[in-house]
């Protein structure tokens, strides 16, 4: 988890993960001895989980091989976030500790991602073990960059794609691990709520066409993927610009037909966004899971209207109540930040009383972090720091109590889990634990006892017999 502030991980654009990614490009085993291998770091949101995925995909295409070990690599790439201020730095000292590397081989370390695309050249100019910068539009060069960069020219390439002539990269079905996939069907944000860097970093919205969007789905699936998730920043607003102006509930029913599709889910949505139809269609379609990831970011109606967020608490809270009256079980998650500017003691318990209303499944909360050339970072950061993470451990208090008791619901109950591997801590206790995702997103270890191990990707009822902080668990009935 790249952010302490945020409670769990789970389908976040903003959350903050640090996963080396693995599984792709070619096998790293012996026949591949000599091909030059890569290694590639991702920070962020799925989006950039996605991205890191292209990167692997376009160097596998000029001969590399992925690797887990950066002894082993011969390009390092941090793909970064820059949606808080925290990540930022804390990418450039994980680079620094992968220095002495340098002294030992001729390995080349890059920066992708967002915070490249903030900073491009500058960042080369100011960090001079760095080979080169990628911007997220620029994925498509990478082969170049990195063949220049070993010939010693460092080079950023973070350029803006005019949104008219967007290409997105197509999708190698088999580069991808597990049996669950994710899928950006439309790059950038409009929106430029007042905090919010991604609208910088990330450009203007371009929607994948919905011919590229099936056929990729549907080679997915070929590939042996069971669960797709479909990214955004705002997959609401999918459609916009395409011939006919497709909707993305329509886009959803289309997905959701692919012959061989286990499970689909989507993230993000903005509540303005959420349209009726869309909310409807949980509970419809078969295999559209029951989790829905709404960010409110506060319960203050000022607030909201200084964030630029186009609802009010009770425009939000009626989302919810549309949601659930469609399906009583979904699972919803939101985001959270604590300490917006001018955020007065009344507007935090505005945003505890909305919290407790809302009942949430999963909350990822954030002190506010000002972010150059946002419009409130012309405001004053007037929330005192120790006044930020007060508001933000009542709150985390809070909701980790309603978490628990919402996942009381569990208890006993038979829930379809769509198998992802081994658990974990498979074995501990001398038994086989498997883990996977109940279809509202949480995580079940569970036991077969004298049955046959299920694989990744297969669904399969489990009985749900302890609840524990973060997880469910449970046991295959014999
Ligand atoms: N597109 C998503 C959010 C993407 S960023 C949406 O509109 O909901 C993920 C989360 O990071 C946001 O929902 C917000 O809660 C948080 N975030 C974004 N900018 C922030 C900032 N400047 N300070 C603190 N948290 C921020
Ligand atoms: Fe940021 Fe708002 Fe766009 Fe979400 S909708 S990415 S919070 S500008
Ligand atoms: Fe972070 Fe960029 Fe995603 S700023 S949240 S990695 S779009």
């Amino acid at each position: 988890m790249m952010d302490d502030t945020s409670t769990e991980l789970s389908m976040n654009p903003g959350r903050a993960a640090e996963s080396a990614v693995s599984g792709q490009c070619r096998p790293d085993d012996g026949l591949a001895e000599k091909s030059p291998r890569v290694m590639v770091v991702t920070y962020g949101c799925q989006m950039n989980v996605f991205d890191s995925r292209r990167m692997i995909q376009v160097l596998g295409h000029a001969g590399y091989v992925e690797t887990d070990d950066p002894a082993a690599a011969d390009v390092i790439i941090f793909n970064t976030c820059s949606v808080r201020d925290r990540p930022e730095k804390k990418v450039l000292g994980s680079l620094s500790r992968l220095l002495p590397l340098k002294e030992i081989k001729p390995v080349l370390f890059g920066v992708a991602g967002c915070v490249a695309q903030q900073h491009g050249q500058a960042l080369l100019d100011r960090v001079p073990y760095l080979d080169f910068v990628i911007g997220p539009d620029n994925i498509a060069d990478l082969p170049d960059v990195v063949t220049r960069a070993a010939s010693g020219r460092r080079t950023s390439s973070a350029t803006w794609m005019d949104p008219r002539s967007y290409d997105f990269i197509p999708l190698d079905a088999d580069v991808e691990a597990g049996p669950v996939a994710f899928l950006t069907i439309i790059k950038g944000c409009d929106n430029f709520c007042s905090y919010c860097m991604v609208p910088y970093v990330r450009g203007r919205e371009v929607s994948k066409p919905a011919g590229l969007v099936l056929d990729e789905v549907g080679s997915l699936v070929k590939a042996g993927i069971s669960e797709v998730t479909l990214l955004g920043q705002n997959v609401n607003s999918w459609g916009r610009g395409l011939e006919g102006n497709p909707t993305f509930p329509d886009l959803l029913e289309a997905v959701s037909a692919v012959p061989g599709l286990k499970r689909l889910r989507f993230v993000t949505s903005h509540p303005a966004d959420a349209s009726d139809r869309l909310l409807d269609l949980f509970g419809r379609l078969p295999n559209l899971a029951e989790y829905l990831h709404l960010p409110m970011q506060s319960g203050s109606d000022d607030v909201l209207a200084r964030m630029g967020r186009r609802y009010t608490f009770a425009e939000y809270f009626n989302r919810i109540e549309r949601v659930r009256a469609a399906c009583p079980d979904v699972a919803l998650s939101t985001d959270i930040i604590v300490g917006f500017p001018g955020e007065t003691a009344a507007d935090f318990e505005s945003t505890m009383d909305a919290v407790r209303r809302c009942q949430f499944d999963l909350m990822f909360s954030f002190k506010y972090s000002p972010r150059p050339g946002t419009a409130a970072a012309s405001w004053k950061d007037d929330v005192p720091e120790a006044e930020k993470a007060a508001r933000l451990a009542a709150l985390q208090a809070m909701q980790d109590g309603i978490t628990k008791s919402r996942m009381q619901r569990f208890l006993g109950r038979v829930e379809e889990v769509l198998v992802e591997g081994p658990s974990r801590d498979s074995r501990k206790d001398g038994a086989l634990q498997i883990m996977g995702r109940t279809r509202t997103n949480y995580i079940v270890n569970f036991t077969v006892p004298g049955g046959r191990v299920p694989s990744p990707g297969e669904l399969v009822d489990v009985r749900i017999e302890r609840i524990l902080a973060h997880c469910l668990k449970g046991v295959v009935p014999g």
